[in-house]
């Protein structure tokens, strides 16, 4: 495009007015005027794609919703419609859209220090790691922050690496670890990794919930020399659609790490910090994994923050040169601020413990639904309020949820697995929402059986 700066200028003082206009003060044109604009500027300057690949919207003839504001599990597009979020951000929204408590310490910390000097030394980082430090299972005590979950696997790579002085991984199939190169090393599936192989090299991938397979390739790596620096999944597979290991899968990753000397990594960017029924995933099984990763949830919601997180043995590699890993904007105060607010709030309303009630009321809905349209819903499965429906064709599951995005409540796919659709709302979403939502999925099925 031609260089326009009189047009930069206009547009960028036209938005900024827009958004010092009190919400409720936005005339219905200029929200319609938002709304055709920003699907223009999707088609023709972020990804025309995304248009067409959202099969929840474009299924239901609908792809030009909106968002425009949201508060707890409410979200509101341009038009003024209301949708039940029962995704949750992928995860991102465990205290729900704009918990007070959160936006309020990241407004109060922006108008003290948004960003910090590089030099000094700043309290907020300081002080979340510690609090972390006493949350974490075992005896986690050091921390790294970033901004995304891929940053964290990438920076637990690089520590499992520093310290075992090993280059080798071994990862599971149907695995979602970010879409950054080393993380994209450890995917589970072709479709992201295929078209940029050659990845890292030294990775090997076995099945999920299968100990034994995890023993027999470090068994093989060790045979043909091939060093292996760590063993990495998630606690329960997210993105592959909720799916949970068998109780002993855990418990044996721990023992046979230390068998053959390499590290353990679990990848809680989604599993962690309530989302699950318990603090951390791993707590199921009250195994301590060497190295942990958080994300989504860490940041309340409101801004983004991931962390890479080990023991005193592990984090001494990075101890003689600190800055073998650094960022500019990672562990920000404002992001901080808000993971301290994420974790007080998350203490004080027993998120874990919400999560788990609901989630098994969820639950016990979805298995009376399940008996009642075998032919539509051929599985359902989750721990506290990271639940997956799976149906028997990708086409059933685009369906759902464009019938459910048809009704006002907004679900999605996995990345993973296309036949899977998640409930992963905020963990303290209110029962009367949840009902709400059970009732128009079971309009949603009711429809569809008549179809068939
Ligand atoms: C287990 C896990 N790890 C890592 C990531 C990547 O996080 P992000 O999208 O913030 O990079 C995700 C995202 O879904 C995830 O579920």
């Amino acid at each position: 495009m031609k260089r326009n700066v009189e047009f930069a200028q206009n547009e960028t003082k036209r938005m900024l007015d827009l958004l010092l206009t009190p919400e409720d003060q936005v005339p219905a044109d200029v929200r319609a005027r938002i709304e055709q604009e920003t699907v223009d500027n999707f088609a023709n300057h972020v990804n025309r794609g995304w248009l067409q690949y959202r099969k929840s919207m474009t299924e239901a003839g609908d792809f030009a919703s909106v968002e425009w504001t949201g508060q707890g599990s409410i979200l509101t597009d341009t038009r003024g419609r209301e949708f039940i979020d029962v995704l949750g951000g992928f995860g991102l929204y465990s205290a729900g859209i704009r918990h007070p408590k959160i936006v309020a310490a990241a407004k109060a910390q922006l108008d003290r220090s948004p960003q910090y000097s590089q030099e000094m030394l700043d309290p907020l980082r300081a002080h979340l790691a510690k609090v972390l430090a006493n949350l974490l299972p075992g005896d986690i005590q050091y921390g790294f922050f970033i901004n995304s979950g891929t940053e964290a696997v990438d920076g637990a790579m690089k520590l499992a690496k520093l310290h075992t002085g090993k280059s080798g991984f071994i990862a599971t199939e149907k695995a979602f670890h970010g879409k950054t190169l080393g993380p994209l090393t450890l995917m589970g599936k072709a479709m992201f990794r295929e078209p940029l192989l050659p990845l890292l090299g030294n990775v090997r991938h076995v099945p999920f919930g299968n100990a034994d397979a995890v023993e027999k390739a470090l068994a093989s790596a060790a045979q043909v020399g091939d060093g292996i620096a760590a063993v990495i999944a998630e606690p329960i597979q997210g993105e592959a659609g909720a799916i949970i290991p068998p109780s002993d899968y855990w418990p044996r990753l721990r023992q046979i790490c230390d068998k053959y000397g390499v590290l353990l990594i679990a990848d809680e960017v989604q599993t962690g910090l309530g989302r699950t029924g318990t603090l951390f995933g791993v707590d199921h099984w009250d195994v301590t994994p060497d190295i942990i990763c958080l994300g989504k949830a860490l940041g309340g919601g409101v801004i983004p923050c991931s962390g890479f997180f080990a023991n005193a043995k592990v984090w001494e590699c990075m101890v003689p040169n600190p800055f073998m890993h650094s960022t500019t904007t990672g562990g920000n105060p404002v992001a901080c601020a808000a993971a301290l607010a994420y974790i007080n709030v998350m203490l004080e309303e027993d998120l874990p413990r919400q999560a788990k009630e609901k989630g098994d009321h969820i639950l016990d809905k979805l298995g009376e639904l399940q008996a009642k349209y075998p032919g539509i819903l051929a599985d359902v499965r989750g721990k506290g309020l990271l639940i997956g429906m799976e149906f028997p064709s990708d086409e059933m599951g685009w369906k759902v949820a464009s019938g459910m995005f048809s009704r006002r409540v907004l679900t999605a796919g996995t990345f993973i697995n296309a036949k899977t659709i998640r409930i992963e709302p905020a963990l303290n979403i209110s029962y009367e929402l949840i009902d709400e939502m059970l009732k128009r999925l079971e309009e949603v099925f009711s429809c569809i059986s008549k179809e068939q």
